[in-house]
């Protein structure tokens, strides 16, 4: 059994790679990297490298020779035509090349979304699907590090949370938590045509967010909502689904997701707050 992860060098696929390593020998782990010099820890450890570019596609056929299942990685670059492009070459050239099993990472909810079915992740969804290879579509949820702009530190430092007013409830989640259930789902059976939302199991609100930080600083943070609040966090959070739920993470983890007050702990500062 023979388990490529592209975007390897990537921040979830590191992870994603060093939850696999526990769970099977490094000689079935290929790693799939554009810059194999930022891969060499990979390399010590005996996880073969293989040059992975989504804009060359020539790489990617041969890069996924013998490889019995592919994780796709959804691409960061920041034009969704472009990203659609690069997934489409990664599909073909793995039906082509005969990977029995390909995984890809998608967003979570997207039927609830205002984008939905027509999004990239849509789009790359249908595309797997029509290769009538096995697939397993791994909807991750919002990542936990949306927080990083909304001025945690600057709440701590005022005593007060300010955000947009609105009914905000978060499903997010930690890439730690994703990659887990990703390489469970990699190393085990039985996932095939299974799509799965790895979101949180219960969402969180504003105002638990500042008593999560009131508990982290050691003195109160109270939440408040100011209309005039501008950033473009916004937009994108209400362009999306955050509210829905489900269990599929801590199942395929088997054990609960990160608390929100261990998954903010990462983008406070609070030796100069
Ligand atoms: N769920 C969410 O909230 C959320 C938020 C942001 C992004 N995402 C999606 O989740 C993906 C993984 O997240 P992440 O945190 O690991 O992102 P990341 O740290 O930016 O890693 C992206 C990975 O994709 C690789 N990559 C980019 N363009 C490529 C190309 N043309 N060919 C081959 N590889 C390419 C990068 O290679 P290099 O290491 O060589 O740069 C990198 O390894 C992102 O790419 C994005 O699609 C999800």
């Amino acid at each position: 059994m023979t388990i490529m992860i592209t975007g390897a060098t990537g921040q979830l696929g590191k992870l994603v790679i060093e939850q696999l390593s526990e769970q099977v020998p490094a000689a079935q782990i290929i790693a799939g990297v554009r810059h194999p010099d930022k891969a060499m820890q990979f390399k010590e450890k005996g996880i073969e490298l293989r040059l992975v570019d989504y804009d060359r596609p020539e790489t990617l056929q041969e890069a996924f020779a013998g490889v019995n299942k592919l994780l796709l990685i959804s691409s960061s670059h920041t034009d969704d035509d472009v990203r659609l492009v690069q997934h489409k070459r990664v599909i073909d050239a793995a039906k082509a090349a005969g990977v029995a099993h390909i995984l890809y990472t998608s967003f979570a909810f997207p039927q609830a979304g205002h984008k939905g079915t027509s999004s990239v992740h849509g789009q790359t969804e249908q595309a797997i699907l029509d290769t009538r290879m096995d697939y397993t579509i791994l909807r991750n949820g919002l990542y936990i590090d949306f927080v990083g702009v909304l001025g945690l530190n600057e709440a701590i430092r005022s005593g007060v949370l300010t955000t947009l007013p609105g009914d905000w409830q978060f499903n997010a989640v930690t890439r730690s938590d994703l990659a887990r259930a990703t390489a469970k789902v990699l190393a085990g059976s039985g996932h095939e045509h299974r799509t799965y939302e790895l979101a949180a199991p219960q969402t969180w609100t504003f105002t638990e967010l500042a008593e999560v930080l009131t508990e982290l600083a050691g003195k109160p943070v109270v939440h408040t909502s100011d209309a005039s609040v501008q950033h473009w966090i916004y937009h994108f959070l209400s362009s999306i689904d955050t509210k829905s739920t489900s269990n599929d993470l801590e199942q395929l983890m088997g054990q609960p997701v990160t608390p929100l007050k261990e998954s903010i702990a990462p983008f406070l500062n609070l030796e100069n707050v």
